[in-house]
């Protein structure tokens, strides 16, 4: 048993696929054992992609996830972390699968829905980073 870390960014809060894209996790087999839509604060956009502090698209990603509402969601099962990644798709949509939740739903990477944690640490990271309080 694992638990990851999902956000549907948000262009997927604002094209109303919260319930799509949950509902796809819940389909799966997966338990959501933390939710909740917030708006980020920035510091926190800022420590959860801290990897990616100097590549080019840093600012844009995180203008990007503080530009509206949010999901937060805590997600568990056996091989979580590689079971999302696989459901969410590769990170440019044009080159995810059809069937996954960016080859089916989102079209460029500047919009591409939803991040999923890379690897467990990342996703035990991140669920300190986004659920201090706590997954039930
Ligand atoms: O989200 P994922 O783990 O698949 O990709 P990443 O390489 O960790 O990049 C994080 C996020 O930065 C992506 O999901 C995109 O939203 C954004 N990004 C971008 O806008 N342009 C790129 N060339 C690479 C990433
Ligand atoms: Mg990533």
């Amino acid at each position: 048993m694992e638990t990851t870390l999902v956000l549907i960014k948000p262009g997927g809060v604002s094209r109303n696929l919260i319930g799509e894209i949950t509902g796809r996790i819940e389909a799966r087999g997966l338990k959501v054992t933390g939710l909740k839509l917030i708006n980020a604060e920035r510091a926190t956009v800022e420590a959860h992609y801290a990897e990616h502090s100097e590549r080019p698209f840093f600012k844009d990603v995180c203008d990007y996830l503080v530009s509206g509402p949010i999901v937060a969601l805590a997600v568990s099962g056996t091989n979580a972390t590689k079971a999302i990644r696989a459901m969410m798709g590769a990170t440019n949509p044009i080159e995810a699968t059809p069937g996954t939740v960016r080859g089916d739903l989102a079209l460029t990477i500047d919009d591409n829905l939803v991040h999923s944690s890379s690897d467990p640490e990342a996703a035990a990271a991140e669920l300190k980073l986004w659920f201090p309080e706590g997954t039930v």
